[in-house]
């Protein structure tokens, strides 16, 4: 008797950035007259840089030769690829981290939904509290989160762990010791970021309980405060019981390109001795055919001298917008959160506002999108996500349009 998976049938509602799209275009739909300004999915608007662009002209090229064709990557990820992000990412930092201890991907999304796989059903999770979407929904697909209760729109299994205004954005430590534990920092959605300090904290309690920590740094270039780490490996002892999650999307613009990656370093055991690093790259052989060589090619083009610059351009795009979004609304007297080492702009609701009904407002009355905090998680309500990735332009607007029907 054929079957549907019955861990899907138990996900409330669709996937949160699915569900705003849809209202959106709907919106579109009855209002066309509307010019409706979009800074709810953090989707990069910039063209990609000229190096990267160069890179895949030539390797293009390339596939056009008998001489230079290339079929199958290898499945874990070029080594010219894998060298360039062992030297950059982590050496040039002090982080004991080899070239073989990295998996190239097709995103940090994919990554970051799938590395759950190699962990047993019976282990716990716990995640910040709001959360980006992700790390829920696969391990309620894997069967991992117990039941949900739709009234405090919480797991049973789940730990949560509450980041607001009181802490700071820093999660304290769990009464219930959990055996995963996802940290994002910079930090999607709240777009604040942790020190190195308190991210210690967190190896090592890691260390001390036999957890694993799954660390997405996908804004990681974003930082511009100096005590805040770039990767969790400049923590000591990270390498046994650290996953590091990289993407290519926000600092390179390769959000429809797709490349990411993801390092599991080989000191990193389970409770029995076996070594994740053997799991992830047998799950890579046997699900996954290699990112593209064009994409690789182009990939390897963001760690070259160019790159790096065009790059270092990029980011300081995004950031001036999301100085104009910290600035603006807090001119006219909202509460913001983050845009410092992240593109992401945390702002409390005004007057007590539910973060779904301030959508609607937003929507209807300023003709912009961002995305509900409760969609992030029970914390998330009375919060509300802007992104820096607009263009100039639209995010002058947007904010000038806020402020002008600003409730306050
Ligand atoms: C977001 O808006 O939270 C991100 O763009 C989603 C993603 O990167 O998958």
């Amino acid at each position: 008797m054929l079957k549907a998976n019955p861990n899907y049938l138990r996900l409330p509602g669709s996937y949160l950035f699915s569900t705003i799209a849809k209202k959106v275009a709907a919106y579109r739909e009855a209002n066309p007259d509307r010019n409706v300004i979009s800074l709810g999915i953090g989707d990069v608007t910039r063209p990609l840089p000229p190096s990267v662009i160069k890179a895949l002209h030539s390797a293009v090229d390339e596939m056009a030769s008998e001489e230079t064709f290339k079929g199958y990557a290898p499945d874990l990820g070029y080594e010219f690829l894998r060298r360039a992000i062992a030297e950059n990412d982590f050496k040039s930092r002090g982080c004991d981290i080899s070239e073989d201890e990295i998996f190239v991907s097709d995103g940090a999304k994919s990554d970051s939904g799938n590395i759950q796989e190699i962990f047993d059903e019976s282990c716990r999770i716990a995640v910040c509290d709001p959360v980006y979407p992700v790390y829920v929904d696969s391990n309620v697909m894997a069967g991992r989160t117990g039941d949900y209760d739709p009234q405090s729109e919480r797991w049973s299994r789940v730990i949560y762990m509450p980041c607001t205004e009181a802490n700071g954005f820093v999660p304290a430590f769990p009464e219930e010791i959990p055996d995963v534990i996802y940290i994002c920092s910079p930090n999607n959605p709240t777009g604040t970021a942790m020190k190195k300090e308190d991210l210690q904290r967190w190896v090592d309690y890691a260390r001390e309980h036999r957890s694993v920590i799954i660390f997405d740094a996908a804004y990681e270039a974003y930082i511009s405060e100096e005590d805040v780490p770039h990767s969790i490996y400049e923590c000591s002892g990270a390498e046994s019981c650290a996953i590091e999650i990289r993407s290519f999307s926000k600092n390179a613009g390769f959000t429809g390109t797709r490349l990411g990656y993801t390092v599991v370093p080989k000191a990193l055991k389970d409770a029995e001795g076996a070594q994740l690093h053997g799991l992830w790259a047998r799950r890579h052989g046997t699900k996954f055919n290699g990112a593209p060589y064009i994409q690789q090619k182009a990939g390897a083009a963001v760690y070259t001298p160019e790159g790096r610059r065009e790059i270092r351009g990029l980011v300081s795009y995004y950031m001036e917008n999301a100085s104009t979004i910290r600035k603006g609304l807090a001119d006219a007297g909202y509460k913001v959160y983050g845009g410092v080492n992240a593109p992401y702009i945390w702002l409390r609701t005004p007057e007590g506002m539910k973060s779904w009904e301030f959508f609607d407002h937003m929507l209807e009355d300023a003709n912009v999108v961002g995305t509900p905090g409760a969609g992030f998680g029970p914390s998330g309500e009375g919060y509300f996500r802007l992104t820096a990735f607009g263009t100039h332009e639209n995010t002058a607007e947007a904010v000038e349009r806020i402020r002008r029907i600003s409730v306050r």
